[in-house]
Protein backbone atom coordinates (compact mmCIF):
# COMPACT_ATOMS: atom_id res chain seq x y z
CA UNK A 1 0.00 0.00 0.00
CA UNK A 2 1.25 3.88 -1.39
CA UNK A 3 -0.59 5.50 0.91
CA UNK A 4 0.56 4.35 4.46
CA UNK A 5 4.31 5.51 3.47
CA UNK A 6 3.26 9.33 2.60
CA UNK A 7 4.36 11.36 4.81
CA UNK A 8 0.76 12.45 6.71
CA UNK A 9 2.62 13.89 9.72
CA UNK A 10 0.84 14.17 13.02
CA UNK A 11 -0.47 17.60 13.21
CA UNK A 12 -2.81 20.09 11.86
CA UNK A 13 -1.17 19.88 8.36
CA UNK A 14 -1.92 16.03 7.83
CA UNK A 15 -4.93 17.78 5.49
CA UNK A 16 -2.54 18.99 2.73
CA UNK A 17 -1.30 15.90 2.06
CA UNK A 18 -3.70 15.51 -0.96
CA UNK A 19 -2.68 14.54 -4.51
CA UNK A 20 -0.90 11.56 -3.84
CA UNK A 21 -2.56 8.43 -4.99
CA UNK A 22 -5.09 6.45 -4.50
CA UNK A 23 -5.21 6.31 -0.43
CA UNK A 24 -9.53 5.81 -0.35
CA UNK A 25 -10.59 7.49 3.09
CA UNK A 26 -7.91 9.74 3.51
CA UNK A 27 -7.88 11.38 0.28
CA UNK A 28 -11.73 12.34 0.82
CA UNK A 29 -10.53 13.66 3.89
CA UNK A 30 -7.84 15.80 2.84
CA UNK A 31 -8.69 17.02 -0.76
CA UNK A 32 -10.42 20.62 -1.26
CA UNK A 33 -13.35 18.95 -0.75
CA UNK A 34 -14.10 19.93 2.87
CA UNK A 35 -11.89 23.43 1.90
CA UNK A 36 -14.35 25.79 3.96
CA UNK A 37 -14.86 22.92 6.84
CA UNK A 38 -12.16 22.61 9.78
CA UNK A 39 -10.33 20.31 7.59
CA UNK A 40 -10.17 16.74 9.00
CA UNK A 41 -6.84 15.11 9.98
CA UNK A 42 -5.19 12.26 8.35
CA UNK A 43 -3.46 10.56 11.30
CA UNK A 44 -4.85 9.14 14.48
CA UNK A 45 -3.18 11.61 16.61
CA UNK A 46 -4.25 14.63 15.03
CA UNK A 47 -7.39 14.06 14.61
CA UNK A 48 -7.40 13.20 18.38
CA UNK A 49 -6.01 16.51 18.95
CA UNK A 50 -8.68 18.75 17.40
CA UNK A 51 -11.05 17.74 20.42
CA UNK A 52 -7.78 17.65 22.54
CA UNK A 53 -7.12 14.62 23.16
CA UNK A 54 -4.43 12.45 22.58
CA UNK A 55 -4.02 9.04 20.82
CA UNK A 56 -1.28 6.73 21.70
CA UNK A 57 0.09 3.48 21.68
CA UNK A 58 2.44 0.68 23.35
CA UNK A 59 5.41 0.60 22.35
CA UNK A 60 8.64 -1.87 23.14
CA UNK A 61 11.84 -0.78 22.70
CA UNK A 62 13.21 -3.71 20.54
CA UNK A 63 10.54 -2.61 17.61
CA UNK A 64 12.04 1.09 17.57
CA UNK A 65 14.61 0.02 15.24
CA UNK A 66 12.11 -1.19 12.82
CA UNK A 67 11.76 1.17 10.37
CA UNK A 68 8.15 0.01 9.05
CA UNK A 69 7.29 0.13 12.69
CA UNK A 70 8.69 3.40 13.33
CA UNK A 71 7.03 4.64 10.56
CA UNK A 72 3.65 4.19 11.51
CA UNK A 73 4.70 4.99 15.08
CA UNK A 74 5.79 8.49 14.50
CA UNK A 75 3.13 9.49 11.92
CA UNK A 76 -0.02 8.19 13.84
CA UNK A 77 0.34 8.85 17.55
CA UNK A 78 1.02 11.19 19.87
CA UNK A 79 1.54 9.30 22.98
CA UNK A 80 3.60 6.43 24.27
CA UNK A 81 3.44 4.14 26.97
CA UNK A 82 6.05 1.21 27.37
CA UNK A 83 4.77 -1.87 26.99
CA UNK A 84 6.70 -3.68 29.80
CA UNK A 85 10.12 -1.67 29.82
CA UNK A 86 8.58 0.69 33.11
CA UNK A 87 7.34 -2.93 35.22
CA UNK A 88 9.26 -3.57 38.41
CA UNK A 89 10.89 -6.42 36.84
CA UNK A 90 12.78 -4.56 34.17
CA UNK A 91 13.31 -1.31 36.36
CA UNK A 92 14.97 -3.01 39.50
CA UNK A 93 15.26 -6.77 39.11
CA UNK A 94 17.31 -7.04 42.10
CA UNK A 95 16.84 -4.64 45.00
CA UNK A 96 18.15 -1.30 44.77
CA UNK A 97 19.70 -1.88 41.26
CA UNK A 98 18.11 -0.01 38.81
CA UNK A 99 17.77 -0.29 35.11
CA UNK A 100 15.91 2.32 33.48
CA UNK A 101 18.00 1.65 29.95
CA UNK A 102 15.43 -0.09 28.04
CA UNK A 103 12.98 2.83 28.75
CA UNK A 104 14.72 5.42 28.25
CA UNK A 105 15.61 4.11 25.05
CA UNK A 106 11.86 4.93 24.62
CA UNK A 107 11.47 8.46 26.33
CA UNK A 108 14.47 9.95 23.89
CA UNK A 109 12.36 8.42 21.19
CA UNK A 110 9.16 10.26 22.15
CA UNK A 111 11.27 13.51 22.80
CA UNK A 112 13.06 13.44 19.58
CA UNK A 113 9.50 12.81 18.05
CA UNK A 114 7.20 15.41 20.22
CA UNK A 115 5.53 12.43 21.07
CA UNK A 116 3.90 12.30 25.09
CA UNK A 117 4.85 9.83 27.85
CA UNK A 118 2.61 7.60 29.83
CA UNK A 119 4.28 5.85 32.73
CA UNK A 120 3.22 2.11 33.20
CA UNK A 121 3.20 0.78 35.96
CA UNK A 122 4.87 1.69 39.46
CA UNK A 123 2.79 -0.86 41.68
CA UNK A 124 1.52 -4.00 39.84
CA UNK A 125 1.39 -7.55 41.24
CA UNK A 126 2.52 -8.95 38.01
CA UNK A 127 5.98 -8.70 36.65
CA UNK A 128 6.99 -8.40 39.85
CA UNK A 129 10.47 -9.92 40.65
CA UNK A 130 10.34 -12.89 43.35
CA UNK A 131 12.78 -10.84 45.61
CA UNK A 132 9.71 -8.19 46.36
CA UNK A 133 7.07 -11.23 47.19
CA UNK A 134 9.55 -12.70 49.67
CA UNK A 135 9.86 -9.31 51.86
CA UNK A 136 8.48 -9.05 55.43
CA UNK A 137 5.48 -6.24 55.28
CA UNK A 138 8.07 -3.42 56.65
CA UNK A 139 10.26 -4.37 54.41
CA UNK A 140 8.04 -4.28 51.50
CA UNK A 141 7.16 -0.60 52.43
CA UNK A 142 10.23 0.65 52.27
CA UNK A 143 10.60 -1.29 49.09
CA UNK A 144 7.72 -0.16 47.09
CA UNK A 145 8.29 3.85 48.30
CA UNK A 146 12.01 3.68 46.79
CA UNK A 147 10.42 2.11 43.68
CA UNK A 148 8.16 4.78 43.43
CA UNK A 149 10.72 7.21 44.71
CA UNK A 150 13.40 6.18 42.19
CA UNK A 151 11.64 5.59 38.82
CA UNK A 152 9.25 8.71 39.31
CA UNK A 153 12.68 10.79 40.16
CA UNK A 154 14.26 9.32 36.70
CA UNK A 155 11.45 10.15 34.47
CA UNK A 156 10.62 13.41 36.42
CA UNK A 157 9.77 16.35 33.58
CA UNK A 158 9.24 13.67 31.39
CA UNK A 159 5.58 11.75 32.32
CA UNK A 160 2.43 12.76 31.30
CA UNK A 161 0.65 10.60 33.84
CA UNK A 162 1.83 7.25 35.54
CA UNK A 163 -0.36 4.32 36.59
CA UNK A 164 0.92 4.51 39.76
CA UNK A 165 -0.99 1.39 40.79
CA UNK A 166 -2.05 -0.95 38.59
CA UNK A 167 -4.76 -4.15 38.29
CA UNK A 168 -5.47 -4.19 42.54
CA UNK A 169 -9.35 -5.20 42.07
CA UNK A 170 -10.49 -8.82 42.23
CA UNK A 171 -11.91 -10.41 39.15
CA UNK A 172 -14.16 -12.89 41.49
CA UNK A 173 -17.52 -10.11 41.96
CA UNK A 174 -16.49 -9.55 45.35
CA UNK A 175 -15.73 -5.68 44.36
CA UNK A 176 -12.81 -6.11 46.41
CA UNK A 177 -8.62 -6.02 46.33
CA UNK A 178 -7.04 -8.90 44.75
CA UNK A 179 -4.47 -10.63 46.74
CA UNK A 180 -0.84 -9.68 46.28
CA UNK A 181 1.90 -9.33 48.00
CA UNK A 182 1.26 -5.81 48.62
CA UNK A 183 -2.38 -6.37 49.65
CA UNK A 184 -1.70 -9.50 51.70
CA UNK A 185 1.51 -7.71 53.68
CA UNK A 186 0.31 -4.20 53.64
CA UNK A 187 -3.62 -4.05 53.92
CA UNK A 188 -6.06 -1.98 51.68
CA UNK A 189 -4.15 1.35 52.49
CA UNK A 190 -1.03 -0.02 50.35
CA UNK A 191 -2.99 2.06 47.34
CA UNK A 192 -3.70 4.99 48.37
CA UNK A 193 0.16 4.86 50.13
CA UNK A 194 1.38 4.42 46.50
CA UNK A 195 -0.63 7.52 45.33
CA UNK A 196 0.66 9.43 48.66
CA UNK A 197 4.34 8.55 47.98
CA UNK A 198 4.36 9.40 44.21
CA UNK A 199 3.07 13.20 44.74
CA UNK A 200 5.41 13.59 47.29
CA UNK A 201 8.07 12.51 44.54
CA UNK A 202 6.72 14.52 41.48
CA UNK A 203 3.74 17.40 42.10
CA UNK A 204 3.27 17.40 38.19
CA UNK A 205 2.71 14.41 36.64
CA UNK A 206 -1.35 13.30 36.95
CA UNK A 207 -1.31 10.29 38.72
CA UNK A 208 -3.99 7.31 37.58
CA UNK A 209 -5.36 4.38 38.59
CA UNK A 210 -5.55 1.75 36.40
CA UNK A 211 -7.41 -1.46 35.58
CA UNK A 212 -9.31 -3.76 33.40
CA UNK A 213 -13.07 -4.78 33.40
CA UNK A 214 -14.18 -2.04 35.17
CA UNK A 215 -15.77 -0.92 31.59
CA UNK A 216 -19.69 -2.10 32.21
CA UNK A 217 -21.26 0.43 34.95
CA UNK A 218 -23.03 -2.34 37.21
CA UNK A 219 -19.96 -4.67 37.39
CA UNK A 220 -19.12 -4.98 41.29
CA UNK A 221 -15.14 -4.56 40.40
CA UNK A 222 -16.45 -0.95 38.58
CA UNK A 223 -17.94 -0.32 41.85
CA UNK A 224 -15.20 -1.10 44.03
CA UNK A 225 -12.64 1.15 42.05
CA UNK A 226 -15.44 3.91 41.85
CA UNK A 227 -16.00 3.46 45.67
CA UNK A 228 -12.17 3.85 46.23
CA UNK A 229 -11.74 7.04 43.74
CA UNK A 230 -14.65 8.74 45.51
CA UNK A 231 -13.37 8.08 48.70
CA UNK A 232 -9.56 9.25 47.76
CA UNK A 233 -11.45 12.43 46.43
CA UNK A 234 -13.83 13.22 49.17
CA UNK A 235 -10.20 12.55 52.03
CA UNK A 236 -7.40 14.42 49.73
CA UNK A 237 -5.97 11.35 48.57
CA UNK A 238 -3.90 12.54 45.47
CA UNK A 239 -5.92 10.94 42.32
CA UNK A 240 -6.10 12.70 39.07
CA UNK A 241 -6.86 10.17 36.69
CA UNK A 242 -8.25 6.48 36.12
CA UNK A 243 -7.31 4.37 33.07
CA UNK A 244 -9.92 1.76 31.38
CA UNK A 245 -7.63 -0.47 29.55
CA UNK A 246 -10.30 -2.04 27.21
CA UNK A 247 -9.55 -5.27 26.17
CA UNK A 248 -12.68 -6.25 24.78
CA UNK A 249 -14.12 -9.49 22.78
CA UNK A 250 -15.34 -9.22 19.39
CA UNK A 251 -18.28 -7.71 21.27
CA UNK A 252 -16.65 -4.76 21.64
CA UNK A 253 -17.58 -2.43 24.80
CA UNK A 254 -20.12 -2.83 27.05
CA UNK A 255 -22.84 -0.59 26.38
CA UNK A 256 -23.26 1.26 29.65
CA UNK A 257 -19.03 2.18 28.88
CA UNK A 258 -19.90 5.98 28.17
CA UNK A 259 -21.92 5.86 31.75
CA UNK A 260 -19.13 4.48 33.32
CA UNK A 261 -16.73 7.40 32.15
CA UNK A 262 -19.08 9.48 32.72
CA UNK A 263 -19.43 8.65 36.58
CA UNK A 264 -15.79 8.48 37.27
CA UNK A 265 -15.22 11.91 35.13
CA UNK A 266 -17.94 13.03 37.78
CA UNK A 267 -15.79 12.35 40.71
CA UNK A 268 -13.25 15.01 39.37
CA UNK A 269 -10.90 12.65 37.42
CA UNK A 270 -9.76 12.69 33.83
CA UNK A 271 -10.62 9.51 32.42
CA UNK A 272 -8.76 7.58 29.46
CA UNK A 273 -8.57 4.56 27.58
CA UNK A 274 -5.65 2.99 28.10
CA UNK A 275 -5.00 -0.24 26.27
CA UNK A 276 -7.48 -0.69 23.78
CA UNK A 277 -7.72 -3.91 21.74
CA UNK A 278 -10.47 -5.94 20.28
CA UNK A 279 -10.72 -9.58 19.40
CA UNK A 280 -10.91 -9.31 15.38
CA UNK A 281 -10.68 -5.55 15.60
CA UNK A 282 -14.86 -5.12 14.08
CA UNK A 283 -14.63 -1.44 12.71
CA UNK A 284 -18.10 -0.23 14.92
CA UNK A 285 -16.61 -1.67 17.83
CA UNK A 286 -14.27 0.75 17.65
CA UNK A 287 -15.93 3.49 16.84
CA UNK A 288 -18.10 2.75 19.51
CA UNK A 289 -15.26 2.94 22.09
CA UNK A 290 -13.77 5.62 20.75
CA UNK A 291 -17.26 7.55 20.79
CA UNK A 292 -18.09 6.40 24.35
CA UNK A 293 -14.81 8.77 25.15
CA UNK A 294 -15.46 11.68 23.04
CA UNK A 295 -18.77 12.09 24.52
CA UNK A 296 -17.06 12.57 28.00
CA UNK A 297 -15.29 15.74 28.15
CA UNK A 298 -13.04 14.95 30.70
CA UNK A 299 -11.44 11.38 28.50
CA UNK A 300 -8.85 12.80 27.28
CA UNK A 301 -7.23 10.11 25.61
CA UNK A 302 -7.15 7.01 23.78
CA UNK A 303 -4.29 4.13 23.83
CA UNK A 304 -4.55 1.16 21.81
CA UNK A 305 -2.35 -1.64 23.17
CA UNK A 306 0.06 -2.18 19.77
CA UNK A 307 0.10 -1.32 16.26
CA UNK A 308 -0.13 -3.95 14.06
CA UNK A 309 -1.45 -7.36 14.88
CA UNK A 310 1.67 -9.00 14.50
CA UNK A 311 2.94 -6.24 17.62
CA UNK A 312 -0.03 -7.11 20.21
CA UNK A 313 0.31 -9.77 23.23
CA UNK A 314 -3.03 -11.09 22.00
CA UNK A 315 -1.91 -11.66 18.42
CA UNK A 316 -4.46 -14.81 17.73
CA UNK A 317 -7.01 -12.09 18.10
CA UNK A 318 -5.90 -9.56 15.62
CA UNK A 319 -7.10 -7.12 17.71
CA UNK A 320 -5.25 -4.02 16.62
CA UNK A 321 -5.85 -0.87 13.87
CA UNK A 322 -3.13 -2.34 11.52
CA UNK A 323 -2.45 -5.60 10.06
CA UNK A 324 0.58 -7.51 10.06
CA UNK A 325 2.01 -5.81 6.96
CA UNK A 326 1.46 -2.13 8.44
CA UNK A 327 -1.50 -1.75 6.77
CA UNK A 328 -4.64 0.28 8.17
CA UNK A 329 -7.88 -2.05 8.73
CA UNK A 330 -10.96 -0.90 8.54
CA UNK A 331 -11.22 -0.57 12.07
CA UNK A 332 -8.53 2.14 11.86
CA UNK A 333 -10.83 4.31 9.53
CA UNK A 334 -14.02 4.07 11.44
CA UNK A 335 -11.36 5.44 14.24
CA UNK A 336 -10.12 7.84 12.50
CA UNK A 337 -13.30 9.17 10.92
CA UNK A 338 -14.57 8.94 14.55
CA UNK A 339 -12.18 11.16 15.69
CA UNK A 340 -12.85 13.11 12.92
CA UNK A 341 -16.11 14.05 13.63
CA UNK A 342 -15.94 15.55 16.76
CA UNK A 343 -13.55 18.34 15.33
CA UNK A 344 -14.69 21.56 16.20
CA UNK A 345 -13.79 22.20 19.73
CA UNK A 346 -10.13 22.98 20.83
CA UNK A 347 -10.15 21.88 24.53
CA UNK A 348 -11.28 19.23 26.53
CA UNK A 349 -13.98 19.63 24.07
CA UNK A 350 -17.63 17.78 23.58
CA UNK A 351 -20.40 17.47 25.33
CA UNK A 352 -20.40 15.00 27.56
CA UNK A 353 -24.29 14.44 27.40
CA UNK A 354 -24.89 14.02 31.17
CA UNK A 355 -25.45 10.59 31.27
CA UNK A 356 -26.07 9.28 34.27
CA UNK A 357 -28.82 7.36 33.44
CA UNK A 358 -29.51 4.09 35.87
CA UNK A 359 -26.48 4.99 38.08
CA UNK A 360 -26.49 3.41 41.47
CA UNK A 361 -24.24 6.06 42.95
CA UNK A 362 -25.37 8.82 41.35
CA UNK A 363 -25.02 12.55 42.29
CA UNK A 364 -21.54 12.02 44.66
CA UNK A 365 -19.41 14.63 42.47
CA UNK A 366 -17.80 16.61 44.72
CA UNK A 367 -16.01 18.74 42.24
CA UNK A 368 -12.52 18.72 44.01
CA UNK A 369 -10.03 19.62 41.75
CA UNK A 370 -7.75 17.11 40.85
CA UNK A 371 -3.90 17.85 41.91
CA UNK A 372 -4.89 17.94 45.34
CA UNK A 373 -1.99 19.38 47.95
CA UNK A 374 -1.36 16.46 50.31
CA UNK A 375 1.18 18.40 51.94
CA UNK A 376 4.13 16.16 50.78
CA UNK A 377 6.04 19.25 50.02
CA UNK A 378 9.47 20.15 49.41
CA UNK A 379 12.58 17.57 51.04
CA UNK A 380 13.07 13.94 49.67
CA UNK A 381 11.27 11.51 51.77
CA UNK A 382 13.34 9.90 54.08
CA UNK A 383 11.21 7.22 55.33
CA UNK A 384 12.83 3.44 56.55
CA UNK A 385 12.09 2.41 59.31
CA UNK A 386 13.48 5.23 61.39
CA UNK A 387 12.57 4.86 65.17
CA UNK A 388 9.98 2.48 66.56
CA UNK A 389 7.27 3.86 68.87
CA UNK A 390 6.87 1.31 71.48
CA UNK A 391 4.11 -1.33 71.37
CA UNK A 392 1.18 -2.35 73.45
CA UNK A 393 -2.39 -4.01 73.72
CA UNK A 394 -1.68 -7.60 73.03
CA UNK A 395 -3.65 -7.44 70.07
CA UNK A 396 -1.74 -5.02 67.79
CA UNK A 397 1.97 -3.27 67.72
CA UNK A 398 2.43 0.08 65.86
CA UNK A 399 5.91 1.46 64.94
CA UNK A 400 6.22 5.12 63.70
CA UNK A 401 8.45 6.45 61.24
CA UNK A 402 8.97 9.79 59.72
CA UNK A 403 8.22 10.13 55.67
CA UNK A 404 8.84 13.71 55.08
CA UNK A 405 9.58 16.79 56.70
CA UNK A 406 10.44 20.74 55.74
CA UNK A 407 10.51 23.42 58.16
CA UNK A 408 7.73 23.91 60.70
CA UNK A 409 5.89 20.48 59.51
CA UNK A 410 6.52 17.02 59.13
CA UNK A 411 4.28 13.78 57.64
CA UNK A 412 4.49 10.86 59.45
CA UNK A 413 3.09 7.18 59.14
CA UNK A 414 2.75 4.64 62.19
CA UNK A 415 2.37 0.78 61.06
CA UNK A 416 0.04 -1.52 62.92
CA UNK A 417 0.28 -4.86 62.83
CA UNK A 418 -1.69 -7.54 64.33
CA UNK A 419 -0.26 -10.25 66.57
CA UNK A 420 -0.68 -14.05 66.33
CA UNK A 421 -5.06 -13.35 66.40
CA UNK A 422 -6.90 -11.63 63.84
CA UNK A 423 -8.44 -8.55 64.64
CA UNK A 424 -11.16 -6.37 63.52
CA UNK A 425 -10.46 -2.77 64.92
CA UNK A 426 -7.28 -0.91 66.29
CA UNK A 427 -6.58 1.94 67.91
CA UNK A 428 -3.42 4.18 68.19
CA UNK A 429 -3.07 6.70 71.24
CA UNK A 430 -0.01 8.91 72.01
CA UNK A 431 1.34 12.38 73.19
CA UNK A 432 2.12 14.85 71.12
CA UNK A 433 4.96 16.42 72.03
CA UNK A 434 4.61 20.50 72.98
CA UNK A 435 3.97 22.70 70.24
CA UNK A 436 2.68 20.61 68.03
CA UNK A 437 -0.44 19.84 66.40
CA UNK A 438 -1.95 17.30 63.37
CA UNK A 439 -3.49 18.68 60.52
CA UNK A 440 -4.46 15.46 58.75
CA UNK A 441 -4.99 12.34 58.53
CA UNK A 442 -5.53 9.14 56.32
CA UNK A 443 -6.58 5.69 56.78
CA UNK A 444 -7.53 6.58 59.97
CA UNK A 445 -10.25 8.72 62.33
CA UNK A 446 -8.65 11.28 64.25
CA UNK A 447 -9.94 12.17 68.13
CA UNK A 448 -7.42 14.58 69.78
CA UNK A 449 -7.83 15.43 73.34
CA UNK A 450 -5.59 18.04 74.84
CA UNK A 451 -2.27 16.35 73.97
CA UNK A 452 -3.44 12.71 73.63
CA UNK A 453 -4.22 12.24 69.98
CA UNK A 454 -6.08 9.04 69.24
CA UNK A 455 -6.26 7.98 65.99
CA UNK A 456 -8.63 4.45 64.90
CA UNK A 457 -8.99 2.47 62.29
CA UNK A 458 -11.03 3.76 58.86
CA UNK A 459 -13.90 1.87 58.13
CA UNK A 460 -11.89 -0.26 55.48
CA UNK A 461 -8.40 -0.93 57.45
CA UNK A 462 -9.72 -2.63 60.46
CA UNK A 463 -9.52 -5.78 60.02
CA UNK A 464 -6.47 -7.61 59.57
CA UNK A 465 -5.23 -11.40 59.13
CA UNK A 466 -2.74 -12.87 62.29
CA UNK A 467 0.56 -11.21 61.46
CA UNK A 468 -0.77 -8.57 58.74
CA UNK A 469 -0.38 -4.76 58.77
CA UNK A 470 -1.88 -1.53 57.35
CA UNK A 471 -0.75 1.89 57.69
CA UNK A 472 -2.08 5.41 58.78
CA UNK A 473 0.02 8.36 57.81
CA UNK A 474 -0.14 11.89 59.25
CA UNK A 475 0.65 15.65 58.84
CA UNK A 476 2.05 18.11 61.71
CA UNK A 477 2.81 21.16 62.57
CA UNK A 478 6.45 20.90 64.66
CA UNK A 479 8.91 19.15 64.40
CA UNK A 480 9.57 15.22 63.67
CA UNK A 481 9.94 13.33 67.10
CA UNK A 482 9.21 9.69 67.98
CA UNK A 483 6.65 9.29 69.84
CA UNK A 484 5.84 6.43 71.76
CA UNK A 485 2.52 3.98 70.85
CA UNK A 486 -0.23 2.36 72.20
CA UNK A 487 -2.19 0.22 70.07
CA UNK A 488 -5.01 -1.62 71.41
CA UNK A 489 -6.73 -3.95 68.72
CA UNK A 490 -10.38 -5.27 69.03
C1 LIG B 1 1.33 -7.06 28.65
C2 LIG B 1 2.37 -6.89 27.54
O1 LIG B 1 1.69 -6.44 26.40
C3 LIG B 1 3.06 -8.18 27.25
O2 LIG B 1 4.15 -7.99 26.37
C4 LIG B 1 3.60 -8.80 28.55
O3 LIG B 1 4.14 -10.07 28.27
C5 LIG B 1 2.51 -8.90 29.58
O4 LIG B 1 1.92 -7.64 29.79
N1 LIG B 1 -2.53 -5.21 31.42
C6 LIG B 1 -1.47 -4.34 31.54
C7 LIG B 1 -0.34 -4.43 30.58
O5 LIG B 1 -1.53 -3.42 32.36
O6 LIG B 1 0.88 -4.06 31.17
C8 LIG B 1 -0.21 -5.81 30.00
O7 LIG B 1 0.82 -5.81 29.01
C9 LIG B 1 -1.53 -6.26 29.43
C10 LIG B 1 -2.58 -6.31 30.50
Amino acid sequence: MAWFKRDTRRRATAATIAGAAAGVALALLGMGTFATHAAAAGSLGSAAAQSGRYFGTAVPTAKLGDPAYSTILDREFGMITPENEMKWDTTEPSRGSFNFGPADQIVSHAAAHGQKMRGHTLVWYQQLPGWVSGLSASDLQSAMDNHITQEMTHFKGKIYAWDVVNEAFADDGSGQHRSSPFQDKLGNGFIEHAFRTARSVDANAKLCYNDYNIENWTDAKTQGVYNMVKDFKSRGVPIDCVGFQSHFGAGGPPSSFQTTLSNFAALGVDVQITELDIAQAPASAYANTVNACLHVARCTGITVWGIRDSDSWRSGDNPLLFDSSGNPKPAYTSVLNALNAATGTTTGGTTDGGTTSGTTNGGTTSGTTSGTTDGGTTSGTTDGGSSTGGAGGGACTATYSTTNSWSGGYQGEVKITAGSAAISGWTVRWTLSGGQSITQVWNGTLTTSGSTTTVANASYNGSLQPAASTTFGFLANGSPSTPSLTCTGS
